[in-house]
Formats: C-alpha cells, sequence, structure tokens
C-alpha cells in the first residue's frame, strides 16, 4: 500500500517572515495528520528557516528546483549538495520551469540524476499543454516526457512522479478524477515498462492543477492517484489542511 502524499508548491510566494507566518498556522493540524506524508516547497530563501519550525514534526521539506552541478562558478545556482542538507524533496522539471526557462527534456533528466545521486527525493513533473491535449496527445506526450527525464536512471529510489496537466495549473479548470487517473495509469505502466511491474507499484504518483480543498476528494480517491501536488491552495493554511484531511480519511476508510 503506498502512503498517499499531499505537497504543496509555494512556488514565488511569500517572504522569510510570511512563510514563517504560514507555517506557524498550519504546523500542529498537519503534524495531528499521520497517515498522509505532508511536504511543504517554499522558496529556497525560506528553507533554513522552515526547516527549523517544522523540526521534530511530522511535516516534511521540499525545495522547487535545483541545478545538476554540484559547485562551482554559476552564480546564483543552488547545487544538490546545498539541497540535501537543507530538505528531502526536490520538485523538478516543472511546467513553469519548462515554459519560463527553457527547460528541455535533457536538463531535467539531469536535475534528477543530481539530485538522486546526493539522496534527494525528485519530485518529477510531467504534463500536456493544451493544444497537445485537445490534439488528442496527452499519452504520447506524458509518455516520451517520461522516458526523456528518465533516460539513463537505473534506480529509482524515492522518486515521486507529479502528474500536471498544463492547462490545469493556475487556471481553477481542473482534470476530471477519472480522466487523471487513467493518465496516471498510463505512467504506472510505462514505469513498469521501463523497470518492474513491482517498482511500478511503489511509485508514487500525484495529481496536480487547480486541487483546492472543494474538489481534492475527487482525485485521491481514485485507485491510481495517491495524493496532490498542490499550488495556490497551498498558500492558505486552511484550505491545505483541509485538503490534508480529507486524503487522510478518505485513504483511512479505503484501507480499512
Ligand atoms: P495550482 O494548484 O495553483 O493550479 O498549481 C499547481 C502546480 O503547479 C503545483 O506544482
Amino acid at each position: 500500500m503506498r502512503v498517499p502524499m499531499i505537497a504543496g508548491n509555494w512556488k514565488m510566494n511569500t517572504t522569510v517572515s510570511e512563510a514563517t507566518a504560514l507555517v506557524n498556522e498550519m504546523r500542529r493540524g498537519l503534524d495531528e495528520i499521520t497517515n498522509v506524508d505532508k511536504v511543504i516547497c517554499p522558496p529556497f530563501v525560506s528553507l533554513a528557516v522552515v526547516r527549523e519550525l517544522i523540526k521534530g514534526s511530522s511535516i516534511k521539506l521540499g525545495a522547487q528546483n535545483i541545478y545538476f552541478e554540484e559547485m562551482g562558478a554559476y552564480t546564483g545556482e543552488i547545487s544538490p549538495l546545498m539541497l540535501a542538507d537543507l530538505c528531502e524533496f526536490v520538485i523538478i522539471g516543472h511546467s513553469e520551469r519548462r515554459q519560463y526557462f527553457n527547460e528541455t527534456g535533457e536538463i531535467v533528466n539531469k536535475k534528477i540524476q543530481a539530485a538522486l545521486r546526493v539522496g534527494l527525493k525528485p519530485i518529477l513533473c510531467i504534463g500536456e499543454r493544451l493544444e497537445e491535449n485537445e490534439a488528442g496527445r496527452t499519452e504520447e506526450v506524458v509518455t516520451e516526457q517520461l522516458r526523456s527525464s528518465l533516460a539513463g536512471i537505473d534506480y529509482l529510489s524515492g522518486l515521486i512522479i507529479a502528474y500536471e496537466p498544463v492547462w490545469a495549473i493556475g487556471t481553477g479548470k481542473a482534470a476530471t478524477g477519472k480522466q487523471s487517473n487513467e493518465t496516471i495509469g498510463l505512467i504506472r505502466q510505462n514505469i513498469a515498462e521501463l523497470y518492474d511491474k513491482e517498482i511500478a507499484q511503489g511509485v508514487c504518483i500525484l495529481y496536480g492543477g487547480s486541487v483546492t480543498a472543494a474538489n481534492a476528494a475527487e482525485f485521491v480517491q481514485q485507485p491510481e492517484i495517491d495524493g496532490a501536488l498542490v499550488g495556490g491552495a497551498s498558500l492558505k493554511a486552511d484550505q491545505f489542511l483541509s485538503i490534508v484531511k480529507q486524503t487522510s480519511e478518505i485513504r483511512g476508510r479505503l484501507s480499512g
């Protein structure tokens, strides 16, 4: 049985003091829920502070990006070694990075390798754009992104995948539970082909894109979907807490 996960991607939001206030607001409520992995991914500048704030709790910490070299003259970049010292997870290949920062499949692949090398757990994001979806190319695009991201990687230790259809991100127009369950099933099938069935059954695969407290249940009750990567709603303590609580209740019911 895979442990469900709800991860909050704060994106480029919150100053250090705002991040502090947000963590303080949700810390206790999140900590009380033990059958769901709860991950928060604040901006780089708040990682060290948030790490101290969640010490001794069951809340886990992730970063939003990484560079693939370990050290050297790469002004402004953050290395896998620096992150491994601070947090457990790192989001890689988010569509906003692919779109605004020209991250290609090859770069995403290097970043995944770099993260795994230092023991960071990558949250690999893949998903089709609106025109690809409308042209019926979802399966092809998602398969290609998955395979290029994982090229040459023979060990998936701790890898998490987030299926985030680009048209659903920040638009308020989420995919349906049924659609995303199908695509996530396909991703799992690809993992089984690339690795083996047992590995595929163990990989945690999330849905992301306009998840809120109002629609989270639709996703987390699907058999292939192991949780959610939440953007906007993760910046509101009550929303994020409600998503985690609903996941805990639904999963508790399904496994009991
Ligand atoms: P929203 O939940 O704001 O649509 O963002 C989703 C996302 O990109 C999470 O990584």
